[in-house]
């Protein structure tokens, strides 16, 4: 029997509705989507921490309290950027260190971590602090498709995350693009040298997930990852009812699709409502050209962007080309954040000006070795066109960071923010952002003490 990730709460929405689901319409789910028989719900991290301060003005802790008082049965999972955090650069390790410490404190039972470059070396601080805490984590490989991301080269990662002492080996398939048959290949591998349970994570992008999800249960997966409609499908995930039907009966989940279908029932309304002109059918619906091309969709969108800008438009077929090339030379990276929008970016300025002959900083700090190992080396020739003589550095690059918790602890006391531990790192992470929210949040306040002082003042309180 497989057991189920529900997704519905962080990357189903993230990837459907830009992440924009507020926790009051979570609220009155969230006892039913304990009832359903999940192993587990990802309901925080990945791009919700950033988006809920910066656009839905919400403080992403208060969320996660409020989630773990309602779901009470069931282990709440977060996605975590290994040495990125929540956020997109590297953050020295103290920070790392007291943010998995306080977002376990708040609820979460299990870590999933990835490094967008399958660098373990990034990984190893979130891991192991987690694991001293006493949670469940998942040390994550992320999938690719390139010349070097063979089945021993995914091996080597599974190895090196297994001696960390991982809990379980999570696939992370963000573009939709693991067919069903290496799938089951990649299970079966991982299956037969480690005897840790397996997690498979496929976005149905590509349209291949239903049938990649029956092979890895096939090859021993353990878990498989779904979401609850109309929040399925797309570039999300398959639905659970899919997942049930798709599957034999003994390895069927033990859930109740009673309960699924009142959620299922509840988010059409709310979505329809509330979200309506957040509804884009381009994400609602799968895109099979992603598996020619590997783009991911939203790389597409930006290239037209970026192009449209400088009256070059009829250059996009280049830039894709161009993609592919500049993906080599720098050592494959998987096209997840921010090696995305590295390769991106260099491959439209390659198209406009020549090759490298202008290089963006992001793409100065990769080859440098800011971000971490790529799975290949970067090309040599690409090497010396880049850092122009510089020396790429050996160390792992949070090696590098001074720790800053304390620094930041006195801003935010200093600047009168702090309310909670919290708010120090959602400081550490977003400083710009989070003194927005904080100001935003003491305007709602002393707004909320007043209403209530010219209440009692009418009522002759
Ligand atoms: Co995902």
């Amino acid at each position: 029997m497989v057991r189920v990730v529900d997704l519905t709460l962080r990357d189903a929405h993230q990837s459907l509705i830009a992440t924009r689901f507020k926790t009051e319409d979570m609220v009155p789910i969230l006892d039913k989507i304990d009832k359903v028989g999940f192993y587990a719900i990802e309901m925080w991290g990945g791009a919700t921490f950033d988006v809920m301060v910066r656009y839905l003005r919400e403080d992403p802790w208060e969320r996660l309290k409020i989630i773990r008082e309602r779901v009470k049965k069931t282990k709440l999972m977060m996605l975590l950027r290994g040495q990125n955090l929540v956020g997109y650069r590297h953050y020295p390790d103290d920070v790392v260190e007291k943010f998995v410490e306080y977002a376990y404190r708040d609820g979460i039972d299990i870590f999933r971590v990835f490094d967008a470059l399958n660098d373990v070396r990034n990984m190893r601080t979130s891991i192991k602090k987690a694991k001293s805490l006493g949670a469940t984590v998942q040390g994550t490989i992320t999938y690719t498709i390139s010349p070097v991301h063979t089945i021993e080269h995914y091996l080597k990662i599974a190895e090196e995350l297994v001696a960390l002492e991982v809990d379980h080996l999570t696939i992370k398939d963000m573009a939709g693009i693991l067919d069903p048959y290496t799938g089951y290949n990649l299970v079966k591998a991982i299956k037969e040298e480690f005897k840790v349970p397996v997690d498979v994570h496929c976005h149905f992008t590509g349209g291949l997930a239903v049938a990649t999800y029956i092979k890895v249960v096939e090859a021993g997966a353990d878990f498989i990852d779904t979401a609850i409609s109309p929040l399925a499908f797309g570039t999300s995930h398959p639905s659970i009812q899919t997942m049930y039907y798709s599957l034999p009966p003994e390895h069927r989940p033990s859930v109740d699709l009673d309960v699924v279908r009142e959620i299922s029932e509840y988010l059409g309304k709310v979505l329809f409502s509330k979200y309506r002109e957040l509804l884009d059918v381009r994400v609602f619906m799968p895109d099979p050209n992603v598996l020619e091309h590997q783009i991911p969709g939203g790389m597409i969108s930006n290239f037209l962007a970026q192009l449209k800008q400088v009256g070059a438009e009829d250059k996009l077929k280049d830039v894709l080309e161009e993609v592919k090339r500049v993906r080599e030379d720098l050592g494959w990276p998987p096209l997840v954040t921010p090696a995305s929008q590295i390769v991106g970016a260099q491959a439209v300025l390659n198209v406009l000006y020549g090759r490298y002959q202008v290089v963006a900083k992001e793409t100065y700090n990769y080859v440098k070795g800011l971000y971490g190992r790529p799975p290949a080396p970067v090309k040599r020739e690409v090497v010396e066109i880049v850092l122009k003589g510089d020396k790429p550095i050996e160390s792992r690059p949070a090696d590098l960071l001074d720790p800053m918790y304390e620094k930041c602890r006195s801003e935010v006391s200093n600047k009168g923010f702090y309310a909670k531990e919290e708010d120090v790192l959602t400081y550490c992470l977003f400083p710009d952002v989070a003194v927005e929210f904080f100001k935003a949040r003491l305007q709602t306040v002393a707004s909320k003490t007043r209403d209530r002082d010219i209440w009692d003042e009418i009522l002759g309180y």
